[in-house]
C-alpha cells in the first residue's frame, strides 16, 4: 500500500520543548514527513527512567509534548503520531533484546554516566535507566527503519542501535536493518549565553515562552564583552546573540548587523531587535496552534488513538518475525 522508506524518531516527554529542539529535530522531522512514511512518538517510557518519582509531571508533559509536535507543524494526515507507553510490544521487544544485550554495552554508551551526574540528585542506580540505551533500539528496529532523524545528544543511542541489530541478525536471521541518524543543518543550537540551548543550562528559548519572555530572554543576552558603550566597535564572533542570528536570520540580515557591529554602526538593541522579529516569524505559527490545541484535548486524544493502531499493525508484523526467529512458542 504504501512503499516509501519508513523513518522513525522519538522524543522524551520530560520538559519543555525548545528552539534547539525544534531546529534540530522536529523541523527536520517536519520535512520529511512529504517524503517518506513516517513515526513519531512520545518516549514516556525514557522520560519514566528518570522521572519515575514525578507521575503527574509526566503526564502533562505526554500532552504538551504532543501539542508541540502537533504545533512545530507534523501532520497526522501525512505521518503516524502515538505515544510509546501505548503499544506494549515495543516492552515485549525491549525484554526479548536484552538476552542478547551484553551489560558492558549499556554502561559504555556515554550519556549513561553523563546523566547520572546530570542529574545527581536522584537514585539512577535503577535497572530501568541502565535499560535505557536498549528501550531505544526496542523502538527503532520495530519499525525497521532505516532512517531516524534525531539530535546530535542521540548518536550513540544509534550506534547501539546498530549493534543490537547486528548481533540480531547474526545471531537468528536478518530481520532487521541498521538504521542511520539522520542530522540536520544545525546540529547544535546555542542557546542564549552561547553554550549549547539546554534545560539543564538554563539557557533555553521555550515554544511555550509568551512573546513577552522570548523578547526578554533575547534583550537581556550578554553580547561582546568589548563593547560597552554604543561607539565602541565589536566582533560578532564574540557575541551570543550573532550565534544565534546565524540560525534564525537570513544572510543578507547577518552580513548587515555583522558589519553593524564592527563598525559600531548599529547599538546592540538593535541586532537584538532584528532577532527577536525573525524568532516571533518562526514562533508565531506554533504559539497560534498551540493555543488552539490546548483548547481542544479531544483532538489530541483522537490523534494519539488513531496513530496507536497504525503503530501496533506495523508492530505486530515485525513480533510475529522475532518470536519466531527467537524460538517462541
Ligand atoms: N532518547 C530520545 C530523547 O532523549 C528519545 C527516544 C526514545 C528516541 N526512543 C527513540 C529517539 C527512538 C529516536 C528513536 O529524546
Amino acid at each position: 500500500m504504501n512503499n516509501k522508506d519508513r523513518v522513525l524518531s522519538g522524543m522524551q516527554s520530560s520538559g519543555k520543548v525548545h528552539l534547539g529542539n525544534l531546529v534540530g529535530a522536529l523541523q527536520n522531522w517536519v520535512k520529511l514527513q512529504d517524503s517518506y512514511d513516517c513515526y513519531y512518538f512520545v518516549a514516556d517510557w525514557h522520560a519514566l527512567t528518570t522521572g519515575y518519582a514525578n507521575p503527574e509531571t509526566l503526564r502533562e508533559s505526554v500532552n504538551d509534548l504532543l501539542i508541540n509536535f502537533l504545533a512545530a507543524g507534523l501532520d497526522p494526515e501525512k505521518c503516524t503520531l502515538f505515544i510509546q507507553s501505548k503499544i506494549l510490544e515495543h516492552a515485549e521487544l525491549h525484554l526479548l533484546l536484552s538476552m542478547i544485550t551484553p551489560v558492558g554495552w549499556l554502561e559504555r554508551v556515554p550519556t549513561y554516566k553523563e546523566k547520572q551526574q546530570e542529574l545527581s540528585g536522584r537514585d539512577l542506580s535503577t535497572y530501568g535507566f541502565l535499560g535505557y540505551p536498549l528501550l531505544q533500539p526496542a523502538d527503532i528496529i520495530m519499525y525497521r527503519a532505516k532512517r531516524v532523524p534525531v539530535g546530535v545528544d542521540q548518536v550513540p543511542h544509534l550506534e547501539i542501535s546498530r549493534e543490537i541489530a547486528r548481533k540480531f541478525n547474526n545471531t537468528y536471521k536478518e530481520i532487521f536493518p541498521e538504521p542511520e541518524a539522520l542530522l540536520t543543518e544545525f546540529p547544535k543550537v546555542p542557546g542564549i549565553d552561547g553554550r549549547k540551548m539546554s534545560k539543564s543550562y538554563g539557557n533555553a528559548i521555550y515554544l511555550s515562552d509568551s512573546p513577552k519572555e522570548v523578547e526578554q530572554k533575547i534583550r537581556t543576552m550578554t553580547t561582546d564583552p568589548a563593547r560597552i558603550k554604543r561607539t565602541d566597535i565589536g566582533d560578532p564572533e564574540l557575541s551570543p546573540v550573532f550565534q544565534l542570528h546565524k540560525v534564525f536570520s537570513s544572510k543578507e540580515e547577518q552580513a548587515e548587523v555583522a558589519e553593524g557591529c564592527r563598525t559600531a554602526g548599529i547599538g546592540c538593541i538593535d541586532c537584538k531587535k532584528v532577532l527577536i522579529r525573525n524568532v516571533y516569524k518562526v514562533l508565531e505559527p506554533i504559539w497560534a496552534k498551540r493555543d488552539e490545541l490546548i483548547h481542544h484535548p479531544e483532538k489530541l486524544r483522537e490523534i494519539a488513538e488513531l496513530g496507536t493502531v497504525k503503530a501496533r499493525k506495523v508492530c505486530r508484523e515485525t513480533m510475529a518475525l522475532v518470536r519466531e526467529a527467537m524460538g517462541l512458542y
